[in-house]
């Protein structure tokens, strides 16, 4: 008789229903599964966590479905979604840790000891006195308990693995900030620790090419296409219905632009410490995630949410006496023009501020071409909501404007600021400072709740999440924010519960002048969704995983009358969506904008053919993904 098993479901998989079957992505590849896999997983997902013994779990199955979920066991081993463990799991081991261990290779002994070894074990830190405390605290994230010492070079090591900074990579002695050396240091923490998980080494970036913030590259991408300057009101259609038509079919080889315009100019004027407190909301690293999906070994997410974190929005400080380029990360003004003091020294700040927005096309479109529009459009209005949330909650009174001017050095924008060939300004927010300065509690807690914002790769697929769901204030907020020319829908996917202590049935509701109103029960829209992404294949969501979907839409003359009137509506719709996304934050959940929404779906979904969906946000709460994230500063 075989030895009893204990089935432990592992991190990191990705399980969707298509129209022929189930789609499965786990750390040895794609497989397509029969169609009853899906919802079978889906109800014994709960059993699949290495504590439930195999025959428990076939004992709670009726006689005649047990063999159809032995073999399911026996498919998902093979194909890498689950191990069956000799032991059942240990109490103690913190579920973040696990998911990393289980991205080491899976035919590796179980990595229970592994992790129960980790939690045993002292990292010893020799680094200089100023990475000290900032590789103490993102080891302490990580579970690791930590011995310091001053050394000139950074070395970490845990048991029998290491990973070294020599001072003389380049790394150490590049002028590196405080927060380009707190993205290092949380790189170097999680390496140390999935190293020693058994997890391939990686490579370490560099201070210079940090995955958000490099400045290694060219100011433009010479090969990518500049977008249409004013796409026709057909193209705005297609970019808003049938996104996939506009999207490159195979990888492209433009060179990929620099992060951070690269600038040879020394730091200008300080910035006054209520500008910092609000450009830290938006332009600055505050997650380093260090998962298989992240890209290049790691990325440094900013609070601002941007898709596959390329960030093409650009802020400038323009005030009375000059111009300045804001350089995200360590937020110096490096001076681009000097209008009012040319030739008599470095000006001061002056009064009057405003900050200027301009998207970078190139940084976008290299790799999605003309798609880039709408992405650019999405990311000017989310980075006007989220300044202007910012700066309203630190006490400064903010007028956000929408604009679109031209591209490069032409025109007043493009002289002052000496655009690039493919920058262009979306937005404007002028700040008042010398209102009140808001509360230091208040600044701290928003930055608190930028910082706990998070997309949620596994946000898709939250295999094992709990069967209740949380909005928390979601439809209290959506509802207080009606808006006379947006559509907004809120379908739910499973039962959830909010903050008032309602709860919220499988259906799709809409934002209506007296609050959310039901306009389907049950969970047809959900399988809409699921049906209309699936042409998606491996990259789509699991919507019967998720809690909700936010749809935020606007009628289709009215968005695409052209290019002007789609960014106004874009950029309120981006309102709606910022605010889901903090909401969906204090409520403990994760928030995912996608995109990938086509004109047929909103309409089927929604019952309203004439609207076009500017943002959609799928809301859940994703189990343990195998990703660390360190908090930074
Ligand atoms: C405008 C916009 C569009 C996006 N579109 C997609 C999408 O189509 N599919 C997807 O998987 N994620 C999409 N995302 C999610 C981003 O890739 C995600 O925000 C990114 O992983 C950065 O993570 P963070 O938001 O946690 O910082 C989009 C995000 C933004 C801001």
């Amino acid at each position: 008789m075989p030895s009893e098993r204990f089935p432990r479901l592992l991190a990191g998989v990705h399980v969707i229903a298509a129209r022929e079957g189930t789609l499965l992505t786990t750390r040895t590849g794609h497989y397509r599964g029969p169609a009853e896999l899906h919802p079978l997983l889906h109800r014994i997902s709960p059993l699949l966590d290495g504590r439930t013994a195999e025959s428990a779990l076939l004992a709670m199955v009726p006689e005649p479905r047990r063999l159809a979920v032995g073999r399911c066991l026996d498919y998902l081993e093979y194909s890498g979604a689950l191990r069956r463990e000799e032991r059942p799991r240990p109490e103690d081991l913190p579920d973040q840790l696990l998911a990393v261990a289980d991205l080491a290779d899976p035919a590796d002994a179980t990595p229970y000891e592994r992790c129960a070894a980790l939690l045993a074990a002292a990292a010893s830190v020799s680094a200089p006195a100023d990475w000290l405390p900032l590789l103490d605290s993102s080891l302490r994230q990580l579970s690791v308990r930590a011995e310091l010492s001053a050394a000139p070079d950074v070395l970490v090591r845990i048991g029998g693995t290491a990973v070294a900074l020599p001072s003389d990579g380049g790394r150490l002695v590049e002028p590196t900030g405080p927060v380009e050396r707190a993205v290092i240091a949380a790189a170097v923490a999680a390496e140390a620790v999935g190293r020693f998980l058994g997890r391939p080494a990686r490579p370490l970036p560099a201070a210079g090419a940090l995955p958000g913030l490099d400045r290694s590259g060219p100011r433009t991408s010479a090969d990518a296409p500049l977008l249409e300057a004013w796409p026709t009101s057909d193209q705005l259609q297609a970019l808003l219905l049938d996104p996939s038509t506009l999207l490159p079919t195979g990888q492209l080889a433009c060179e990929r632009p620099a992060a951070i315009r690269p600038i040879e100019a020394d730091a200008g004027p300080g910035v006054p410490e209520w500008l910092l407190a609000v450009l830290r909301c938006v332009h600055v690293p505050l997650r380093w995630e260090s998962g298989d999906l992240a890209h290049s070994g790691g990325w440094a997410h900013r609070g601002l949410a941007s898709a596959r974190g390329l960030y093409p929005i650009e802020l400038y400080l323009v005030t009375d006496t000059g111009a300045w380029y804001v350089e995200p990360g360590e937020l110096r003004l490096l001076p681009v023009s000097h209008p009012a003091s040319e030739g008599s020294g470095p000006a001061g700040l002056g009064t009057r501020f405003t900050l200027v927005l301009t998207a970078r096309e190139t940084k976008v479109s290299y790799r999605y071409q003309r798609y880039a529009t709408r992405l650019c459009l999405q990311e000017a209005g989310l980075a006007l909501a989220a300044i202007g949330d910012a700066a309203r909650t630190t006490g400064v009174e903010v007028g956000e404007v929408v604009e679109l001017a031209e591209r490069g050095r032409s025109g007043f924008w493009g002289e002052l600021l000496d655009l690039g060939p493919d920058e262009r300004p979306v937005g404007r927010v002028t700040l008042d400072p010398f209102m009140r300065f808001g509360s230091r509690s208040a600044i701290d807690r928003h930055l608190d709740l930028v910082r706990r914002r998070h997309s949620g790769h596994r946000v898709f697929n939250a295999l094992g999440a709990d069967r209740l769901g949380r909005l928390g204030s979601l439809p209290a907020e959506l509802a207080a924010t009606p808006d006379g020319t947006l559509k907004s829908y809120l379908v739910v996917h499973r039962p959830c519960l909010d903050d008032a202590g309602g709860r919220w049935e499988p259906g799709c509701y809409r934002v209506a002048e007296k609050g959310l109103m039901l306009v389907r029960a049950g969970l047809a829209p959900t399988e809409q969704l699921q049906r209309g992404q699936d042409a998606m294949g491996w990259l789509a969501p699991d919507y019967a995983a998720a809690s909700a979907t936010v749809i935020v839409a606007a009628p289709i003359g009215e968005a695409t009358a052209d290019l002007r009137r789609l960014h106004a509506a874009t950029a309120a719709a981006a309102r709606v969506a910022h605010r889901v996304l903090l909401v969906t934050a204090a409520a403990g959940a994760a928030g995912r904008i996608h995109n990938s929404m086509r004109g047929d779906v909103t309409a089927a979904v929604t019952g309203d053919a004439r609207i076009a969906a500017l943002f959609q946000l799928i809301v859940g709460c994703p189990g343990p993904d195998g990703t660390i994230s360190v908090g930074l500063g």
